[in-house]
């Protein structure tokens, strides 16, 4: 019988890591997004220890439940919205995420977010692939530079944002739980009310929580000036969309850039969908080849340290 431990894979794997992987440990296939109480029959699932997933996986109870001897999880994603962290931690299973290895690819399309926008390129490559450039100029748009960026969230990737706005001329605001020190001459902090008041782009880098789902709604909007855009990569239903939509129509606010929304994939009916002052994007942050494969390596070692008794370098257990 093999001593090696027993791992699903629930994500797919370049062919090096997947060699590296199962030198080490006996693997479990399963379809990236089907729950492994599903996918594996109970004797397997019984001697599972290792696990490494994509946000798709939930990791609640009913699923400890379904893998007793797991200990640990990795996440291929730095957010860990997909797990009940306090269950895992009362069953001793660590939960590890891929922190840092992904803030300037989320970064790059916060900005590019906010160019889109103000200077309506998206409309702008429409307008002269349909021809209708010959019959006159296409309209002004807006400035970046110079204008107010509000960051709700200033952790790894709020900060790179920061540091990245700051060549664009872009005085940087922002507000935390707490006031972040190594924000000090990137980021004035200001209440949470300043920030939606003051800022021409409000960018919102926080995780999703029980605190923060729809903390971004009806008021906070209304907070906004009608030419300010919203930029959300961090995750959809930290807003809720259903005000973010009427804002939008009744021009609350110019516009918004959207990467996550509360539904993913974002049906083509959705009203975002119909709204021309929203360019979208789908859920793409962290997805270039050289920062995916800077997470799935952080997934994989996270793992096998953890199975190796060794402290891995990601873990979000408290
Ligand atoms: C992350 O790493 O959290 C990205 O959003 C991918 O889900």
């Amino acid at each position: 019988m093999s001593q090696k431990p027993k791992v699903i894979v629930s994500v797919p794997l370049p062919p090096d890591l997947r060699e590296r992987l199962a030198a080490a440990c006996d693997l479990v296939d399963v379809p990236m997004g089907q729950s492994p109480a599903d996918a594996v029959p109970a004797d397997v699932r019984a001697q599972v220890s290792g696990m490494v997933c994509t946000m798709k996986t939930r990791i609640d109870q009913a699923l400890l439940d379904a893998l007793p001897a797991l200990k640990v999880s990795s996440n291929f994603a730095v957010g860990f919205d997909n797990v009940d962290v306090a269950a895992a931690t009362s069953r001793g299973v660590l939960i590890c995420n891929t922190p840092g290895v992904l803030d300037g690819a989320v970064a790059d399309v916060t900005i590019g977010l906010m160019l889109c926008l103000a200077r309506n390129l998206v409309a702008g490559d429409a307008f002269v692939r349909s021809g209708a450039w010959a019959q006159g100029p296409f309209p002004l748009t807006r400035d970046i530079r110079g204008k107010t960026l509000g960051l709700l969230g200033m952790g790894r990737i709020g900060r790179v944002v920061a540091r990245t706005a700051r060549a664009f001329d872009m005085p940087v605001i922002y507000h935390n739980r707490r006031e972040d020190p190594e924000a000090g001459g990137l980021a004035t902090f200001v209440e949470r009310d300043e920030l939606f008041k003051s800022a021409d782009v409000l960018s919102i880098h926080i995780p999703l929580s029980a605190q923060t789902r729809h903390s971004v709604g009806k008021r906070e909007l209304s907070l906004m000036k009608p030419t300010a855009y919203l930029i959300n990569t961090a995750r959809g239903p930290v807003v809720d969309e259903a005000a973010l939509v009427d804002a939008l129509r009744a021009g609350t606010i110019a516009g918004a850039g959207l990467d996550v929304m509360e539904q993913e994939p974002l049906p083509a009916t959705h009203p975002l969908c119909g709204l021309p002052n929203v360019v979208l994007q789908a859920h793409v942050g962290s997805a270039t080849h050289e920062t995916r494969r800077a997470m799935i390596d952080l997934a994989v070692a996270n793992l096998l340290d953890a199975l190796g008794g060794r402290q891995p370098a990601a873990m979000v257990n408290p």
